[in-house]
């Protein structure tokens, strides 16, 4: 059957996907709690500023992948390409301003303008914590560890870790000049995309994954080793702590990440289960600038990609868990065994019993095949002669048994 489709880069998830999709929001609430963290909800959109000071506008999501609109008053608006910006927003209320710390996590909806392809959708799902107010290394570790066990139990083991430090702000300097002196000699035979990011951001050309330009970021100046001396000491407190709880991780020189707010500690996980966008989640410490505070919020946290989480555990084979199915399909032989089956369905749910039936007269075989389609657990067949003797036959669908159970004793039996 022909369907409509959706947006490019959307998609509509049915009953049969959704099981697995909680699957992975109640991991992530039961795991996130032993470490202490609750659920936030934001907005879905925010005040454009949001994203354009949080995330900085020389960010390629700011420049060139947002929804923005304006609502009915003149206000831009957007809808959020990503969940720590408008977290954070909604923390600037708290005490996490002044240094106290707030852990918090989210899931739902992101918006970003990027070219369709596998796993790269225009509407994805992020599974996103933040731990904002407080800096300290072992924060780092932790956030880190906990990503790792959280994709460990919800059946995306086998990923790699990818570790870097964007040192603080002010420790750049030399290591920013070193990059753009050994760039600008090989300027020539890079990307546009490089050739701009050159003097705008020179940190961003280390992400580049175009061929041309390959093998002078292989080539270029390890940055973090020009970093000062407090900034490389904590990134050594990250390792060992990540060492003394057992997460195996890759130092990774060249990772930067894709959104300015970085500073100390990045991290990504991929998976080679996963094609071109093997990037299954990201984060990492950042100073985040909120609309209306002179002072940026501190954080550090991380956000997994559903749609990518999905597909990593289809690829090992892991099973969703069964939809909901309907504990008995009550199949009406007759005008009066419909009106004693609609009453019948109605005190069943009200005890708890799922129950599925048909409102319109069908035949015995039609029926069984709504009860097959449904994978109904059992089905209670009433006729004229049931309706006469008080007592009906329940069918269990997946032995093929079947017995005879008075009207009065047909809840006690469902119940049990
Ligand atoms: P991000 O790396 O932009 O980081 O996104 C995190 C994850 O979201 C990615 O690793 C990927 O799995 C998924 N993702 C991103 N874009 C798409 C897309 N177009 N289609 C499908 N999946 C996608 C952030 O968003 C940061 N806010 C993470 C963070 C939280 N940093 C600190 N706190």
């Amino acid at each position: 059957m022909s369907k409509s489709s959706p947006p490019p880069g959307t998609s509509d998830i049915f009953a049969d996907e959704v099981t697995a999709w909680l699957e992975l929001e109640n991991t992530a609430r039961r795991v996130f709690s032993l470490y202490g963290y609750g659920e936030i909800r934001t907005p879905i959109f925010e005040f454009t500023e949001v994203f354009q000071r949080g995330l900085g506008n020389e960010t390629e999501v700011v420049q060139k992948e947002m929804y923005t609109f304006e609502d009915r008053g003149g206000r831009s608006l957007t809808l959020r390409p990503e969940g720590t910006a408008g977290v954070m927003r909604a923390l600037s209320g708290t005490e996490a301003m002044n240094g106290v710390e707030q852990r918090v996590f989210y899931m739902g909806p992101m918006f970003r303008g990027e070219r369709p392809s596998a796993g790269r959708r225009r509407q994805f799902h992020q599974i996103g914590v933040e731990n904002a107010g407080k800096v300290s290394p072992e924060l780092d570790a932790e956030s880190i560890a906990m990503l790792a066990h959280y994709l460990n139990e919800v059946g995306a083991g086998g990923f790699e870790l990818l570790i870097n430090t964007r040192g603080v702000k002010e420790d750049r300097g030399p290591a920013e000049a070193a990059l753009r002196e050994h760039f600008a000699a090989h300027i020539d035979e890079m990307c546009e995309d490089c050739r701009n990011r050159l003097e705008r951001n020179v940190w961003r050309i280390l992400d580049c994954k175009q061929e041309c330009c390959r093998k002078h970021i292989d080539n270029a100046p390890d940055a973090a080793s020009l970093f000062g001396e407090s900034s490389r000491d904590y990134f050594k407190r990250v390792c060992d702590m990540l060492t003394t709880w057992n997460v195996p991780f890759k130092v990774e020189p060249r990772l930067v990440r894709g959104l300015d707010y970085y500073v100390h500690t990045v991290f990504e996980l991929t998976h080679t289960a996963l094609g071109g966008q093997n990037a299954i989640a990201g984060g990492g410490r950042y100073e985040l600038t909120v609309p209306g505070f002179n002072k940026p919020v501190q954080g550090v946290g991380f956000a997994a990609g559903m749609e990518r989480l999905l597909m990593v555990r289809e690829a090992a084979g892991r099973m969703a868990p069964a939809g909901v199915t309907p504990d008995v399909f009550l199949v009406s032989l007759g005008e009066k065994a419909l009106a004693y089956n609609g009453k019948l369905a109605g005190d069943l749910r009200n005890a708890g019993v799922s129950v599925a039936l048909e409102y319109e007269p069908k035949s015995m075989k039609s029926q069984m095949r709504s009860a097959d389609r449904l994978k109904a657990k059992n089905v209670l067949i009433l006729g004229e002669t049931e309706l006469e003797s008080g007592v009906a036959v329940l069918k269990n669908m997946a032995d093929g048994s079947q017995k005879t159970v008075p009207f009065n004793e047909i809840q006690v039996e469902l119940t049990k």
